[in-house]
C-alpha cells in the first residue's frame, strides 16, 4: 500500500523497469517539460558515457494504453499496482502531469486543457497516435479534455472517481458533505493529521500507516504546493459555463462504489448525459482509490474493457 513512497528512487527504477517501464523526460515546448515512464522497448540508452536515456524506436509495438494520475501522487505511485499486468499485451505510458513527480512548467496556465495540450505534445513526440486513456480524478478531467480536443488520438476511455468538470456547486456540495472548508484543504495536506484526514476520505477501509510513512508522503508528495494549489483553483469552472461535449469514444466509468468524493450516483448521472457508447461498472469495498484498495479487480475490469475494444489500425506492424 502505497508501498512507493517508502523506497529510494534507484530502487522504484528498478522496479518499474522489471515492470516494463522507464523514465524519459520529453521536453514540450521550452520551459516545459514532462516526465513519461514509457515501454522499455522504445528506450534504448545512447551511449555508455551519457547517462541519458533516448527513444530511438519511433512507435510503440502494441496498443497504447496511458495512465493519468489525480491530485495527490504522481504517475507511478497511483498506478503502481497496474502497469506490470497491463505491459505485457500493451504498450504503456505513464505520465506525471505537471507541477507532479518529475514535470515542471513556467509557462502561467493552470487549466485542464493546458496539461491536456502538453500531453498530446508529450505523446505525439513518443510516436504515438492513438490511444487508450485512463484517467482517475483530476487525471480523469484532463482525460475528457483530451478526448474533447483530441477526438483522433484518444480511441476510447476509462474513467474513474472523476466527472466533466468541476463545477461550482459540486465541489461545494462534495467539500460540505465531507466537512471541508477548501479543495485544497481536502487535497492538498501539509500535515501528518490532513493527510490521514484525506486517505480516510479517499479509501472505503481505514489504512494504517506509521507515521513516518505519513511524513514521508508528505515530503515526496506535495512538492511546488503553489502550483498545485493554483491547478485545483484552475479546476472550478462555473455552472453555467458547464457544458457536455459530444464524445465519439467508448466511455467506461469504473467505479469504488464506496466512492465519497465522486459518488456512484454522479458516474450514473454522468452515463445518462454521455449516451449510448458509456458505460458504468461498480466495484464493491472500494473508495475513491479504487485502483489502490482493490486492484487485482480493478486491473482485470480494465483489461476485459481494453480487450473488448475494436483492434487500431494504426498499430500494425509496418
Ligand atoms: C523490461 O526490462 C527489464 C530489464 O531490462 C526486464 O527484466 C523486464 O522483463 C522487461 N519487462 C518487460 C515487460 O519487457
Ligand atoms: C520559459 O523558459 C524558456 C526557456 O528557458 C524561455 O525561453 C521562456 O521565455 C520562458 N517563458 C516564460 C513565460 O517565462
Ligand atoms: C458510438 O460509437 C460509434 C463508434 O465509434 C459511433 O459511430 C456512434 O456515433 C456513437 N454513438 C453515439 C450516440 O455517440
Amino acid at each position: 500500500m502505497v508501498n512507493l513512497v517508502a523506497i529510494q528512487q534507484p530502487l522504484i527504477i528498478l522496479l518499474m523497469k522489471l515492470a516494463g517501464v522507464q523514465t524519459h523526460i520529453v521536453e514540450i515546448e521550452p520551459g516545459t517539460n514532462m516526465n513519461f515512464w514509457v515501454p522499455n522497448e522504445t528506450v534504448r540508452k545512447p551511449n555508455t558515457k551519457t547517462k541519458e536515456v533516448t527513444t530511438t524506436s519511433p512507435k510503440p509495438e502494441k496498443p497504447v494504453v496511458v495512465l493519468i494520475h489525480g491530485f495527490a501522487a504522481e504517475g507511478i505511485a497511483t498506478w503502481q499496482f497496474q502497469i506490470g499486468s497491463l505491459s505485457k499485451q500493451y504498450s504503456v505510458y505513464v505520465p506525471d502531469l505537471l507541477f507532479f513527480g518529475g514535470s515542471f512548467s513556467n509557462n502561467s496556465d493552470r487549466s485542464p486543457r493546458f496539461q491536456a495540450e502538453c500531453l498530446v505534445k508529450g505523446l505525439r513526440k513518443l510516436g504515438i497516435e492513438k490511444c487508450v486513456v485512463v484517467g482517475f480524478s483530476y487525471g480523469g478531467m484532463v482525460a475528457f479534455k483530451m478526448a474533447e480536443l483530441y477526438p483522433e488520438m484518444v480511441r476510447a476511455m476509462v474513467i474513474s472517481g472523476s466527472i466533466l468538470a468541476m463545477t461550482d456547486s459540486i465541489s461545494e456540495t462534495t467539500l460540505n458533505e465531507l466537512g471541508f472548508s477548501s479543495s485544497s484543504e481536502l487535497l492538498l495536506p501539509d500535515s501528518v493529521k490532513g493527510l490521514k484526514a484525506l486517505l480516510s476520505v479517499a479509501t472505503h477501509r481505514n489504512l494504517w500507516f506509521p507515521d513516518r510513512l505519513h511524513k514521508d508522503y508528505l515530503e515526496v508528495m506535495f512538492n511546488n504546493r503553489k502550483e498545485r494549489g493554483e491547478l485545483l483553483e484552475g479546476l472550478v469552472v462555473s455552472n453555467k459555463d458547464n457544458f457536455i461535449p459530444h464524445f465519439p469514444q467508448r466511455i467506461h466509468l469504473l467505479w469504488g462504489e464506496n466512492d465519497q468524493i465522486f459518488k456512484m450516483e454522479l458516474a450514473q448521472n454522468m452515463k445518462w448525459q454521455l449516451g449510448d457508447n458509456t458505460t458504468v461498472e461498480g466495484i464493491s469495498k472500494a473508495g475513491h482509490l479504487v485502483h489502490i484498495e482493490r486492484p487485482c479487480v480493478y486491473t482485470q475490469c480494465l483489461k476485459k474493457f481494453l480487450a473488448s475494444l475494436p483492434a487500431d489500425e494504426t498499430q500494425k506492424p509496418n
